[in-house]
């Protein structure tokens, strides 16, 4: 294989802002300088996988915009291929982000030039597929250009998918992940079990066997302080959390999903992926913003 990694995804401009509290409905509220961050779960993952040492490519569509520049730059900075970056059909995705004093941010996505990358855009891609390992993907692409992705995999190469922001998945998509990487909230909403759908309870073990028998190979569930779960066939295992003052939590979930990844297509175990992720997005959330807050393979080791 060329790349230990393959992401297809999103890329956008963060704009973020410090808040004290967030607004409620019609209020106003005054919060910190504006600044400007390469974000998007797709391009966080890909610089997340490079800065540990992967060989990354990236599959994504950005605009013909100063933004799409910024974040050709970050990825390009990072060592990842952007070989397979499109660019033109909309503006550059945009994230407005608000982050409050306990490190925790609130996001709104205009998905823009995301929600043009197409299924035909997958398929023109089909020597990146058959060069990658591991191929990674979120939910800020149409839903359509996912299924074509688990469809366009290499036999013998991995699909790892982290369902962010998450909708109810097609059979066929599900089947393909190894694994499906869920918070609390992803597996609420993969389950149905919100608004009024069925119940399955409060045991996020139940969670993970519930996902599973849905059709994965294997299931993540990330519970922030309390560690994550891994699940497959050989049962369900605990992994602990890394203990940190978090100051900006955002892209931390991304840097988990990509350093996983990699380790699994290094031949680690799925837990001894997940507790190696644990410590990279341990060190994500003690710095601010995405992509600039991902360590290094030897920051990770220095922790
Ligand atoms: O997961 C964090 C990312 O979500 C941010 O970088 C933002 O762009 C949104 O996509
Ligand atoms: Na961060």
């Amino acid at each position: 294989y060329d790349y230990d990694l393959l992401v297809v995804g999103s890329a956008n401009a963060d704009l973020v802002i410090g808040v004290e509290r967030r607004p409620a409905a019609g209020e106003t509220v005054l919060g910190s300088d504006l600044a400007v961050h390469p974000g998007g779960k797709g391009a966080n993952q890909a610089v997340a996988a490079a800065r540990l040492g992967a060989r990354t490519a990236l599959l994504a569509r950005i605009g013909d915009d100063a933004y799409g520049r910024l974040l050709l730059d970050s990825q390009r900075a990072a060592g990842v291929d952007t070989v397979g970056v499109l660019v033109g059909g909309a503006p550059t995705g945009i994230a407005l982000i608000t982050v409050d004093p306990s490190g925790d941010n609130s996001i709104v996505v205009s998905p823009g030039a995301n929600g043009r990358l197409t299924p035909e855009d997958v398929r023109a891609a089909a020597g990146l597929f058959h060069a990658s390992r591991v191929v990674s993907a979120q939910l800020e692409i149409p839903l359509e250009t996912v299924v074509e992705v688990v469809r366009s995999l290499a036999p013998g190469s991995r699909f790892v998918l982290n369902p962010s922001p998450p909708r109810p998945l097609p059979a066929e998509v599900l089947a393909a992940c190894d694994p499906l990487i869920v918070n609390e909230h992803e597996a609420k909403v993969i389950l149905g079990a919100v608004d009024g759908g069925s119940a399955v309870g409060d045991r996020p073990e139940d969670w993970a066997r519930v996902l599973l028998a849905k059709g994965p190979k294997s299931v993540v569930v990330t519970l922030g302080s309390q560690g994550a779960l891994v699940a497959s066939a050989e049962g369900v295992e605990r992994v602990a959390a890394v203990r940190v003052d978090a100051v900006d939590t955002t892209g931390a979930g991304d840097s988990f999903t990509a350093a996983l990844a990699w380790k699994l297509g290094a031949g680690s175990s799925l837990a001894e992926a997940a507790a190696y992720a644990a410590r990279v997005g341990a060190v994500a959330v003690t710095r601010r913003g995405a992509q600039e807050s991902f360590p290094t393979a030897a920051e990770v080791e220095g922790r």
